[in-house]
């Protein structure tokens, strides 16, 4: 029997964990298809493709092209362009298809955020005056900041912001989450930060930012999402897997 044939857009702790459960099955032919944007990506559990499609047609060609049955888009909510090409190459080839995304933060009670659209709104946000902020927001985008050098600026991102923006008063830590309260509030304090600048990613990987920005009093700008793609979408990898058997129970496999 043929076995189904499942492509993974990948480049999150979601798409890698449902690509490990996807793999013990022996009816499943699965590919993780990472942008390939960090220079020493974790290992994956199953066969990794790296690079773009060449937009939506692209992927749409490389789905019927390559036989695919069905296409799961578990980037980050953060990666609008290839979530978008993922809805129209589904649409495009007949392909079925899933979102899984993780659900969004939401403020607790008491707390105060300063919600924008994007990382320009976010520095804008700032203020004038000079603030110590925590740019949390990894290293794309990050130069935005330099329209705004009254203030000092702690960089966080995987890999190394390339050029180095064109600040005098930044510092920069490599790091990969999962963070820890602990480890926000020391790493906080040490560079006496009093506003955080973060993507509404969701995940508990790396909220311990917003829980430290609470305890200390830091100011907290959130960048809100885009609105989500007209696709069936789950939030877990759990559910992924139900919305997955379901799929495969159903008619829906090329030619069937
Ligand atoms: N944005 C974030 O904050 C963030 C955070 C953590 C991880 N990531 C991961 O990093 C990757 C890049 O993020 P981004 O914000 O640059 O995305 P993006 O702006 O949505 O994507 C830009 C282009 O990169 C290619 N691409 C993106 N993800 C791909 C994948 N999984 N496989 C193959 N090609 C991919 C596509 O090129 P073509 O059009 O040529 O196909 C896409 O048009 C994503 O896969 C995402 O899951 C992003």
């Amino acid at each position: 029997m043929d076995k189904t044939r499942i492509l993974i857009l990948g480049g999150t702790r979601e798409a890698r964990r449902l690509a490990a459960e996807l793999a013990k099955r022996d009816d499943l032919d699965i590919l993780l298809s990472l942008a390939g944007r960090t220079e020493t990506p974790v290992r994956q559990p199953v066969p990794v493709r790296i690079g773009g499609f060449g937009g939506a047609q692209g992927l749409a060609d490389f789905l019927t092209a390559e036989r695919y049955d069905l296409l799961i888009d578990a980037t980050h909510p953060f990666a609008e362009r290839i979530s978008a090409n993922a809805a129209a190459a589904a649409a495009r080839s007949g392909v079925a298809a899933i979102v899984l995304v993780r659900p969004e933060w939401v403020p607790e009670p008491g707390d105060h955020w300063h919600i924008v659209s994007d990382i320009p709104a976010a520095i804008a946000a700032l203020g004038p005056a000079p603030r110590r902020v925590f740019l949390a927001t990894g290293r794309q985008g990050a130069h935005h900041a330099e329209v705004a050098p009254q203030h000092f600026y702690l960089v966080r991102s995987v890999d190394p912001v390339e050029p180095p923006l064109l600040l005098t008063d930044v510092a920069y830590v490599l790091d990969r989450g999962p963070f820890t309260l602990e480890g926000e509030i020391e790493l906080m304090r040490k560079h006496r930060i009093d506003a955080v600048v973060t993507k509404n990613s969701g995940g508990s990987a790396a909220y311990a930012k917003i829980e430290a920005a609470r305890l200390l009093g830091a100011k907290l700008i959130v960048i809100a999402r885009a609105p989500a793609v007209a696709m069936t979408s789950v939030e877990t990898v759990e559910a992924a897997l139900e919305a997955i058997d379901h799929l495969l129970s159903s008619p829906m496999k090329r030619g069937v």
